[in-house]
């Protein structure tokens, strides 16, 4: 299994922080954004890993991870994407890392307290299909929602003007090698992106999408105001426990 850190996109909410710096170099609390993603990734066993930059400084990337000694990796690879074309445009970069392999996706802005050992070992035990993780929040209609019907989603909902739940799905998603393909047959949604959660509704729709709830907490970090929470709560908790 190898994993994908996406650290592309240009950052707009936390305009003018990311004016002239990438989002994903900015300091949540003591170290730089990327540093939690890359080790929920290292953390659950994963040593390949992909980090796809974007926009502002992205030569910067190389010069702070390096070969990701800091992390016990040997080697990190990197790619480029072009402008902001959304999660599942970044993600089509990774195809041919990715080389058939499952892959674990992690959103640039996701920090959480603890890790996600015990999904992974699920998705490593899943013959085919996807993964997502869902954290109870208080104001869903900030992310992608799912739509239950008893204990089973039937659809992922876009950041709705009424959830029909009070969950979120969270920036880190399991896909099999079928993800490429979805992607390919995506179109840019109202706000011009290719979405990651209309990737997870074809997974659904297909009946092979399987999902866990985060245990410890979750937040992103790319408004001025989840930047500021989870600077106060990895100083209050840390992150990235094992
Ligand atoms: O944080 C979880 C949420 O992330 C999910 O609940 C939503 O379903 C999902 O769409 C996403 O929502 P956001 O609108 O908050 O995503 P944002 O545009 O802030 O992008 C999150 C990260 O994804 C960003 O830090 C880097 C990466 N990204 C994003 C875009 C738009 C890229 O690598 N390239 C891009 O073009």
């Amino acid at each position: 299994m190898k994993g994908v850190v996406l650290a592309g996109g240009l950052g707009s909410r936390l305009y003018p922080l990311t004016k002239v710096t990438n989002k994903h170099l900015l300091p949540v609390y003591n170290e730089p954004m990327i540093y939690y993603p890359i080790r929920i990734l290292v953390n659950a066993g994963i040593d390949e890993i992909l980090v796809v930059t974007g926009g502002n400084n992205a030569g910067d990337f190389l010069k702070l991870l390096e070969n990701g000694k800091d992390f016990g990796l040997k080697h990190i690879n990197y790619t480029y994407q072009q402008g902001e074309g959304g999660i599942a445009a970044a993600l089509s970069l990774a195809e041919f890392f990715a080389d058939k392999d499952k892959i674990i996706v992690v959103l640039g802005d996701n920090i959480i307290e603890k890790n996600i050992k015990s999904a992974v070992k699920k998705f490593r035990d899943q013959k085919e299909g996807a993964r997502i993780l869902l954290k109870e929040v208080t104001d869903p209609q900030r992310f992608g929602v799912p739509v239950f019907k008893g204990e089973k989603i039937i659809r992922v909902e876009e950041k709705p003007a009424n959830p029909s739940s009070n969950y979120a799905v969270i920036g880190i998603y399991m896909y099999d090698y079928r993800v490429f393909e979805f992607i390919r047959s995506l179109k840019p949604s109202q706000r011009g992106e290719l979405e990651i959660t209309d990737v997870n509704n074809f997974y659904i729709n297909e009946g092979n999408m399987q999902w866990d709830v985060l245990d410890g907490w979750w937040t992103d970090a790319g408004t001025f105001e989840s930047l500021q929470n989870a600077s106060n709560m990895v100083e209050k908790t840390g992150a990235n426990k094992i």
